[in-house]
């Protein structure tokens, strides 16, 4: 009888084991491979990093004889898309790395510290990512998002995060998650509340530049950063500007997704299409949030704040004029738009933002009016914008090195804010039937009126 297929011969036995053998060796060698790859990986992006232009000890150590004002973009460049770099998972340190000096930030929502690296000294910022009770059970998606996106980003303009630590009691994930970032001396908003007297023309620019290249980079690499605001603006003593707080930040692809929240930006940066309840939008709601950050810059005021989100859309019909179909075609089919009652008075349909700001260059006010377009179609991309007639004409952007430096806040006490918060998840409100049509009474009084002409520039 021939013996069985199952059984084994001694013969069988000592080639099982070859092979067997044969296999650990071939992926011991694989293991090997791999981890020499790493290491040259690692060796090349040390490399890479250390050749980075711009890095701040160098321009200290050799502030270059001409100042390179143009932007950092590459024109021709197609947009990159960021490398993610998969693998290297190791566990998170600890907090318990960092010694608390004080609180910057602590408020119902975040909580934002100043501490300094036991092992080297430095001083950095930590921030908490906040949880929101109902997400115990895991990360928010958000918190993910603000983590990994800030991971990816590498601009002078953009904050830049040194790692994520972890808190010693991991049971309490929402006491647990900082991170670490560059510590940067002031916010914008903080500085334009206390300084005496009201920013140059030349800084002006110089910040807007900065703002529009960082934001630029953002949307090269399909990041919308939606909550751009002075307070997230942080500005070191050299006069370099940094996009900060990602919490809102999200990435999107081209076309973009076609189901987004529109319950996103601080009301009072908040851009019309959203307020009307769009579904589907792109970086055009940035750049509606740096013409509003530009306002503030000029009169160191938030530019339109709305008590709620209909009367923020009055603010901005009152600043902007009424919608029509040719300033915006399509906006009657945006959720909140259909039930809209506006003004029929012609009137109201232009824009005041040149009469609002009398003392600027029409380059100026042309850029801010353009920024504040309704229809979002209309507003210039960051990338166009780096190259308005704005940034070259005299005044000149005033040299970083040159800013004047503020007393830091952030390195002392701790404050409050008054300003509304980025919005919350399900916080949704509807216009109902809104009416709008009583909001630019008075307006051809005004026109005509002692003290208030429209200046036709
Ligand atoms: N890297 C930093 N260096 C110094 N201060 C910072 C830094 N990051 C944030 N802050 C301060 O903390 C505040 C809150 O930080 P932010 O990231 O905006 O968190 P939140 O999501 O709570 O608004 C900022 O307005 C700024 O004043
Ligand atoms: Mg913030």
């Amino acid at each position: 009888m021939p013996p069985s297929r199952w059984a084994t011969s001694a013969e069988d036995d000592a080639r099982l084991a070859k092979e067997k053998e044969e296999k650990r060796r071939r992926k011991a060698e694989k293991a090997r491979k791999l981890e020499q790859q790493q290491k040259e990986a690692e060796a090349a992006a040390a490399v890479a990093a250390q050749n980075q232009p711009q890095d701040d000890e160098q321009s200290e150590q050799r502030p270059s004889k001409r100042r390179r004002l143009s932007p950092e973009l590459d024109d021709d460049a197609p947009p990159k898309l960021l490398r993610f770099d998969a693998g290297g998972w190791s566990k998170s340190r600890s907090v318990e790395n960092y010694d608390k000096l004080n609180d910057i930030e602590e408020g119902t929502y975040g909580w934002v510290a100043r501490a300094t690296d036991l092992t080297t000294g430095k001083v950095v910022a930590l921030k908490r990512l906040k949880l929101e009770p109902n997400d115990r059970s895991g990360l928010p998606v958000t918190g993910l998002r603000e983590i990994q996106i800030l991971k990816d980003c590498r601009h002078r303009n953009i904050v830049s995060m040194e790692e994520v630590v972890v808190g010693d009691d991991t049971h309490r994930l929402d006491n647990s998650i900082f991170l670490v970032l560059e510590f940067v001396e002031h916010d914008l908003k903080s500085i334009l509340e206390d300084m005496p007297e009201p920013f140059l023309s030349s800084e002006i620019k110089q910040i807007l530049l900065q703002l529009t290249a960082g934001t630029a980079y953002l949307h090269a690499n399909w990041i919308l950063h939606r909550d751009l605001k002075t307070s997230n603006l942080l500005l070191n003593n050299r006069g370099q500007l940094k996009i900060a707080d990602f919490g809102m930040a999200r990435y999107v692809g081209d076309p973009p997704p076609a189901k987004l929240t529109s319950l996103v930006v601080t009301l009072w940066y908040r851009s019309p299409e959203l307020l009307l309840g769009v579904k589907t939008y792109g970086a055009a709601v940035d750049m509606w949030s740096v013409g509003c950050i530009f306002g503030e810059l000029l009169t160191r005021e938030p530019l339109l704040q709305g008590k709620n989100e209909v009367d923020q859309m009055s603010k901005i019909f009152e600043l902007c004029g009424v919608p029509t179909d040719e300033s915006w075609p399509g906006f009657r089919r945006l959720p909140n738009a259909r039930s809209l009652r506006l003004p029929k008075n012609t009137l109201t349909t232009g824009s005041v933002i040149r009469a609002r700001f009398p003392n600027m260059t029409s380059a100026g006010a042309g850029l801010l009016n353009e920024l504040l377009s309704l229809d979002p179609e209309r507003r210039p991309t960051a990338k166009a914008m780096l190259q308005h007639e704005y940034f070259r004409q005299d005044p000149k952007p005033k040299p970083e090195t040159m800013f004047p430096t503020f007393p830091s806040k952030a390195g002392q006490e701790r404050r409050r804010r008054h300003e509304p918060h980025a919005p919350g998840r399900g916080e949704a409100a509807s216009f109902g039937d809104a009416d709008f049509t009583g909001i630019l009474q008075g307006r051809d009084k005004e026109e005509r009126g002692a003290g208030f002409s429209l200046r036709m520039v």
